[in-house]
């Protein structure tokens, strides 16, 4: 199946220069989407997901979300936060990020390189295994959506995650320290 979907990046080409409304909750069916800045913590509503899947800044895109979201965060404390979820829910967990990345977390169980946008990322994995031979982050979501029920995602941006597994028949609960991502999600499915 070939699927295209709209990203929220910090680099310059691959920019989306839509404005979308703040929005701070959104709940379609059993799947949620909320504004939640991760280093003040996790919701609770992440408590119904079975795996985790989150796509965090690398250090470099940090200032552009957080001018963005008119919150200022730091990229170790977003990697600080992450680390204690891996630690504390003990859930399946891939995290995508800079090869760096791996100095804040826990012993993964496997490092896959895969390709993002064209670009070369390391996808980090928690307290499961996955099939490696996976080659984007595409794949590994569409992988997840066939295991697993209810995907959480904590760094969602325009919800690419959610919105596949929601394509698969799954639920989502999605979160970002940025209203506008909400409200990109919320405007997807109103539109539908
Ligand atoms: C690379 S983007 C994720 C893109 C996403 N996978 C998509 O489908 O569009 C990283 C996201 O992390 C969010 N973010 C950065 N710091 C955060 C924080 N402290 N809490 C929650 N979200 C944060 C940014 O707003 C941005 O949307």
């Amino acid at each position: 199946m070939k699927q295209s979907f709209k990203y929220h990046s910090a680099l310059k080409q691959i920019r989306c220069n839509e404005d979308f409304p703040e929005i701070e909750y959104f709940k379609k069916g059993k799947s949620i989407a909320m504004f939640n800045d991760l280093t003040r913590g996790l919701p609770i509503e992440f408590d119904k997901c079975d795996v985790f899947y989150s796509d965090p800044p690398y250090p470099a895109g940090m200032n552009y979300f957080n001018k963005k979201s008119n919150i200022q965060t730091k990229y170790n404390d977003l990697m600080i936060a992450i680390s204690n979820i891996i630690l504390n829910k003990n859930k399946p967990t891939i995290i995508t990020n800079c090869k760096n990345a791996v100095k804040f977390f826990p012993s993964p169980n496997q490092i896959l390189k895969i390709k993002m946008n064209s670009s070369e990322v390391y996808a980090y994995v928690f307290n499961t295994e996955i099939d490696s031979s996976l080659k984007t982050n595409i794949d590994i979501i569409n992988y997840l959506a066939c295991k697993f029920n209810t995907i959480g995602d904590f760094c969602c941006g325009y919800g690419l995650s959610g919105i596949i597994f929601d394509i698969y028949g799954k639920s989502f609960v999605l979160s970002d320290y940025n209203k506008k991502c909400i409200g990109y999600i919320k405007q997807k499915y109103e539109n539908l």
